[in-house]
């Protein structure tokens, strides 16, 4: 496995390798869902590469940029073992050098939800995509659904910028007791963790509650929130019944739909999704 801190090192790695190549762009603090990420890729493509980048563009001021975890040897070594064969590990300086002033920024799926509470958010991670997207030159990435929203805002603009990427969305990847994991899941207090759970349990009662009839998504998010607001320590930042592709909240679920939920776990957020009918949503 190769490791570039540069862009140029990385074009002249990527110069060797065998087309197609997928890509699984990272902030690092690997956990298994990215490695099922990496191991979707090696059985669909000749090369795979990783990014690892904490994007500072896409946290607020009072978010986790500095103590986001970053445990980049142990990190080397998992995606060795997974079979990575390239690593882009850029500098901050590198992605972004005196004078960078060019964004992209998202409108459509990027506005609502995470997009209103996380301003600036959604333009720092289209920003980096596109650059990772520019440097790495992959002919397919591959996006967790534990970021529902982001993977919707990457395929708006693959589309709209015309970039040669097919997208690949991959399943959320749990804990036993339906946990998503998340490299932000080390901040939840041993007390906090078990109430965690209760994303899952809510996008659970919502699911029952669409397979049992109910049609009125408001009904169906109010069966939702009750779980959480039933749970110790924890608040609700948006329970929402959305069109899967625009992200718009519908009134009815009539056809594909999905439930989003942000919460907080004493002063952890976290966000979980689900399908509500089990169709093929992409
Ligand atoms: O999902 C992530 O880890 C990040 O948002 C991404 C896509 C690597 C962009 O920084």
């Amino acid at each position: 496995m190769k490791v570039c801190r540069t862009v140029a090192d990385f074009r002249a790695a990527r110069a060797g390798a065998t087309a197609p190549l997928g890509l699984v762009p990272t902030m690092g603090a690997l956990h298994e869902g990215h490695l099922s990420l990496v191991r979707r890729a090696r059985g669909e493509c000749a090369s795979v590469a990783m990014s690892i980048f904490v994007n500072p563009t896409q946290f607020g001021p009072h978010e986790d940029f500095t103590r986001y975890p970053r445990p980049i040897e142990r990190d080397h070594a998992l995606a060795e073992a997974a079979g990575v064969d390239l690593v882009f590990n850029p500098s901050v300086e590198e992605m972004y050098p005196a004078g960078f002033a060019t964004y992209v920024d998202g409108g459509g799926p990027a506005l609502r939800w995470e997009g209103e509470r996380r301003l600036g958010h959604f333009r720092g991670v289209a920003t980096v995509v596109t650059k990772l997207f520019t440097v790495i030159a992959p002919q397919r990435a591959y996006f967790g659904e534990k970021d529902y929203q982001q993977l919707q805002v990457v395929r708006r603009l693959v589309a709209d910028l015309n970039l040669p990427v097919e997208i690949a969305g991959c399943p959320v990847v749990r804990e036993p007791d339906g946990l998503a994991l998340s490299s932000r899941n080390v901040y939840l207090a041993p007390d906090e963790r078990p109430h965690a759970t209760a994303l899952y349990r809510a996008l659970t009662t919502g699911r029952k509650c669409v397979a049992a009839g109910e049609r009125d998504a408001a009904a169906v998010r109010r069966a939702m929130e009750t779980v959480l607001i039933s749970t110790p320590g924890a608040t609700i930042d948006y329970v929402a019944v959305v069109d899967p592709v625009t992200l718009e909240p519908l009134e009815r679920v009539d056809g594909p739909a999905r439930a989003l939920i942000a919460a907080r776990l004493g002063l952890v957020r976290l966000i979980d999704n689900a399908p509500l009918v089990d169709l093929n949503q992409g």
